[in-house]
């Protein structure tokens, strides 16, 4: 057996598999992808509803989901989309894969999607709730961000829609740093969002914050926790900056705009500080990614279950992952021809891939270290016995009778192992899909321009294919 040598680089944590890649997972035929809507679900996973709402009323400089100027949008267009949204929920509503079946979960996320209005959200929700038969006290969610959230009308008014969670983007407590993250809102904005939570009756809500930020230090890391962990938060998602390459942010890193700039050695001090911090305050780390006070409950119908369930997504740029159907595929990214392909009745699909069951079991394997552990009667243990033993004999992951699960030192080093179980294959596709980026000038996540300058001169797809 061979012993796998210590990790060194850090990875970005991986919460989808396999990849979906625009130039090499092209969609041409739509209907071989959509046939398995025509057989029953078989009921052996939860089903999640994901609706992507792509609007903000800033473009922070990191950020490379998709979305565009709220300011920009008429009123005509938000309800031409949302009236988009209802009716590709209804064309799924009405197969023989989604009817009956019931949904546990819906998460507005984005985007800030807490910027649609009341009426908008009643009619997408109206929808869910006529179309789909709902299962029992599903989790309905909806991000926003600190200005956004300080309207307590709204928030009441989702309430008795249904809505039972919120969260946003809190990134940073450094108001130096948040400008040059050009995010919009202020620390204090944070204080009145969530005395707005409160005073709205919300008791389960979340935040994300950021690290490894340009800039960042432990100090300001710890300062950060500490400030979070007081503001009571259910729920806590931590997210090393990801700089991917072409965009804004990358290009003022480059250029030296910052004192100083992220590195492998700050990002592992960095999170070492978070767990600690996390935990001197009665917090405990849940998922790679997550920490959240030890009394609150994880309910399983949660949003932290959603990797290994079914999610149907919805809205421009949406990913749906079905391990029922076996199927992994995206939306159209552009907002005008999601609301073309709809409007016309077609599934507003762009790229994906089919997923045979072999690869269903490669990703539980590339998943379980984002939940920590797996139980062992759920993987195929035999086939990836071998990788099992190097991370075991490597010190990242330990075995116990029934489960394999993350060390201390390899929840530090999640993204690795998972890296570790990806195939051959999916490593190469991953790199082809990030040379294929970089050459088009598009940025890595989906392969389009959001926050990303576009090139004057593009070359053509064919020609790039061929020097691959
Ligand atoms: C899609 S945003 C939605 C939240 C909401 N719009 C807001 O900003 O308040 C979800 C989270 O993704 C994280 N995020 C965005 N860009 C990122 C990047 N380049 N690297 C790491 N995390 C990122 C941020 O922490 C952000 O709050
Ligand atoms: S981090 Fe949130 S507010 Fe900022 S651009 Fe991304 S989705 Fe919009």
């Amino acid at each position: 057996m061979s012993t796998i040598s210590e990790f060194r680089e850090r990875l970005t944590n991986f919460y989808r598999y396999p990849r979906i890649c625009k130039f090499q997972d092209e969609i041409k035929d739509k209907e071989p992808m959509m046939s398995f809507l025509q057989t029953p679900h078989p009921g052996d996973k939860l089903v999640y509803i994901y609706i992507h709402i792509p609007w903000c009323t800033s473009m922070c400089n990191y950020c490379p989901f998709h979305h565009t100027y709220y300011h920009h949008t008429s009123e005509e267009l938000r309800w031409q989309f949302t009236e988009a949204v209802a009716k590709e929920l209804t064309m799924y509503a009405q197969t023989p894969f989604f009817y009956k079946t019931p949904i546990v979960n819906v998460n507005f996320g984005g985007g800030t999607p807490f910027l649609l209005e009341v009426k908008q959200f009643e009619r997408i929700l109206t929808t869910i709730y006529d179309q789909f038969k709902m299962g029992d006290k599903p989790v309905i969610s909806v991000e926003g961000d600190p200005i956004a959230l300080q309207n307590k009308e709204k928030l009441k008014d989702l309430k008795s829609l249904g809505m039972t969670r919120a969260s946003f983007g809190l990134q940073t407590f450094n108001e130096r740093l948040r400008k040059k993250l050009t995010v919009e809102s202020s620390g204090m904005d944070v204080y009145k969002a969530v005395d707005s939570l409160h005073k709205a009756g919300y008791t389960e809500w979340g935040c994300d914050m950021l690290y490894n930020c340009p800039e960042q230090n432990v100090t300001e890391i710890k300062f950060n926790v500490d400030r979070i962990c007081e503001l009571g938060p259910s729920i806590i998602d931590v997210y090393d900056l990801n700089i991917s390459p072409n965009t804004k942010l990358a290009k003022q890193v480059i250029d030296n705009r910052f004192s100083s700039n992220p590195s492998n050695q700050n990002e592992i001090e960095q999170f070492r500080a978070i767990q600690e911090t996390f935990a001197e305050h009665g917090f405990e780390q849940v998922r790679s990614v997550n920490f959240k006070p030890k009394t609150a409950e994880i309910m399983r119908n949660g949003i932290l279950y959603q990797f290994t369930e079914d999610v149907l997504a919805i809205g421009p740029s949406a990913r749906t992952f079905l391990y029922s159907g076996g199927r992994n595929y995206r939306n159209h990214c552009s907002t005008e021809k999601y609301i073309e392909d709809v409007e016309k009745g077609e599934f507003p699909i762009e790229a994906g891939n089919i997923v045979s069951d072999s690869i269903k079991e490669e990703r539980d394997m590339i998943l379980f270290p984002y939940y920590l552990e797996v139980r062992k009667d759920r993987i195929n243990y035999e086939r990836f016995k071998s990788k099992i033993l190097d991370m075991v004999a490597s010190g990242y992951v330990e075995e116990t009778p029934e489960t394999i699960r993350l060390t201390e030192l390899g929840k530090s080093w999640a993204g690795n192992v998972q890296y570790y179980f990806h195939s051959d294959e999916e490593k190469e596709a991953m790199a082809t899909s990030t040379f294929l980026s970089l050459q088009q000038g598009t940025n890595l996540f989906n392969q389009d321009f959001v926050n990303v300058g576009r090139p004057r001169q593009m070359p053509t797809l064919g020609q790039s294919e061929s020097r691959v």
